[in-house]
Parts: C-alpha cells; structure tokens; sequence
C-alpha cells in the first residue's frame, strides 16, 4: 500500500486531529467500564502443572470443541501480539499530546485481554498452555508485517479491525459453550467496541478535513485489509474452521465489519468529492459487490456441506 500523504502534510492533520483526540478520549473515559481480568476465571477450577508436582495439560481435560479451540486461540494470539500494534500505531500517531495519552490507555485496556484470556483458558484447561506458549512465541518473533504506514490509513485500518475483533470475540464467547467464557468474551468486545467509536469518530473528523486523502486511504485499507491474526501460526487452516463456523466469515465482515463503518462516514451519500476521491469510491464500491457476491456463494455451500453431513448421518 502506498503512503497517501507526504510526512509534512501529516504533521499538520496530526495537529489538526489533536482536539478531535483530546475530545474522544474525554467520551471513552466517560462511558469505559474498569474490569478486572481476575473476576472472569473460576479460579476454583484451577490446579498444578507437573512442574510443581501436579498433572501436565491433555486433551480430555478440555471442554472446548475443536472450533472453540481454534476461535480462542486465534483470538487471544491475536492480542498478545499487542506490541506489534503499538510499534505501528506509535509510529503512525506519534507521541505528542493527547495522542500519547490515549495510546497509553488503548494500550493498558488491550492488554488486559490477553490477561484474562490466557488466565481463563489456563485455568479451565481449555486448550493445551505449552502449544499456546510455543504460537505466543513464535508469532511475537516474527512480529507483523508492517501493514498500513500512513496516519489515514492506520486509522481506517484500525476502525475496521477493532469492529472485526468485537464481532470474533463476541462470537468466540459463544463457541465456548461455558456461561464464564461467554462473559468473559462479552466483555472483552464491548472494549472493543469502544475502541472502534474512538477510531471511527477520527477517520469522520478526517474526512472533513482531508477528504480525497481520507476517501483514498479508506479505499486502500477495504480493498487489502486481513484480520490481525494473518501472521500466526496455522492462521489458514484455522480461520477455515472459523469461517466455517460462523465467527468470523465473510459475510460478517461485509455486513457486520466494512457496511456499517462506511455507513457512518456516509461514505455513499457525499457530493462533495474531488474526481479522485469520487474515483475511489467507485472502485470501493466495485470492490464491495464483488464482496458480497463471494460472501453470497461462501454462505451457500457452507450451507450445502452442512445439510449433506445432516443427510448422511441421518
Ligand atoms: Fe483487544
Ligand atoms: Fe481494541
């Protein structure tokens, strides 16, 4: 993806977008509920490893189905990898004023994630600590691929990919099967949710202020944009099972992810565009139905797979 606008020109929106951050970062501590990671394991469930004399993890301890498995450890990888995003992110805001302050915070919140994740799935035993420890490991080694340089374009990544985690965790939750993880997940999405207003609300201020760099930015992110996850481990074989599933599919990141973002920005209702913003809508917009059209058949035969396997096992 190629830089939209010059670093000059970016110091100046950077400034420009300060008060729009000061602003936002106001609102999100207003409505931001504290949690402690620690509410949401069942402790009582929890026992030694054979390091301190006790048993080592195998598979029938665990109660999660094979798609759980996959779903969470997909997900918490996901926000271990925080670092990584904190690296681009701090590169692409900088570090002045108040976009210091909610890196910070942003930073503190997303790391509670993994907190809880990680103690939850350790204590019920739900997928195997040493495999997970060997993915974490591998994955923070390898660090992410750099993804989006520019201001505009981290913030439009952003929004997308915070809505996208919200959905995949929400739906995760669910997979587990367990009331504790559900809420847990729960909880952990509407963080994420609020993450996605605060980087929404700035791509809107944006696109008052820089609306061909911002229409162009927003065009570039849709058409390349992966899950975090891309990175990891087996990341193909398990958001197969994830898709497959329904976590996260394309349909939902058509539908619950990229429309209703767009939505928000009216991105299809400006007439004030320059030809090149106007022209990075239309290939947006080209590119969106040929989204839908794939979601469209993706959902068909997933449908199709699963009435055969009720078939032959009736
Ligand atoms: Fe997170
Ligand atoms: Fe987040």
């Amino acid at each position: 993806m190629t830089r939209i606008l010059d670093p000059t020109v970016e110091r100046g929106l950077l400034g420009e977008l300060e008060p729009v951050v000061a602003a936002n970062i106001d609102r999100h501590l207003s409505v931001a509920r504290n949690w402690n990671p620690h509410d949401y394991v069942p402790w009582s469930e929890g026992r030694n490893f054979a390091f301190l004399g006790g048993e080592d993890w195998s598979p029938e301890q665990s109660r999660l189905t094979p798609v759980a498995k996959a779903a969470m450890i997909v997900n918490l990888l996901t926000e271990d990898n925080l670092p990584s995003y904190h690296r681009v992110i701090a590169t692409a805001f900088g570090r002045d004023a108040a976009w210091r302050t909610w890196l910070d915070r942003w930073t503190a919140e997303e790391n509670r994630h993994a907190v809880a994740m990680r103690d939850y799935l350790t204590v019920t035993r739900g997928v195997d600590p040493v495999d997970l420890e060997r993915r974490r490991m591998r994955l923070m080694s390898t660090g992410i691929e750099d993804g989006p340089q520019g201001l505009l374009e981290n913030l439009a990544y952003v929004s997308f990919q915070e809505l996208a985690t919200r959905v995949s965790h929400r739906n995760a939750g669910r997979e587990t099967g367990c009331p504790i993880g559900d809420q847990l997940m729960a909880r952990i999405a509407a963080d994420e949710n609020l993450h996605m207003v605060f980087y929404r609300n700035l791509v809107d201020a944006a696109l008052e202020l820089a609306p061909e760099a911002m229409m162009c930015a927003i065009r570039d992110v849709v058409l390349s944009f992966e899950m975090p996850g891309a990175g990891q481990p087996d990341f193909l074989r398990y958001s197969a099972i994830i898709a497959n599933a329904g976590i996260y599919d394309l349909r939902l990141h058509h539908d619950a992810v990229i429309m209703p973002v767009l939505r928000y920005w009216k991105v299809f209702e400006r007439t004030d565009l320059t030809p090149a913003a106007e022209q990075a809508r239309e290939q947006l917009a080209e590119f969106l139905r040929e989204v839908d059209v794939a979601a469209e058949r993706f959902v068909a035969r997933r449908a199709e797979r699963t009435a055969r396997r009720e078939r032959s096992r009736s």
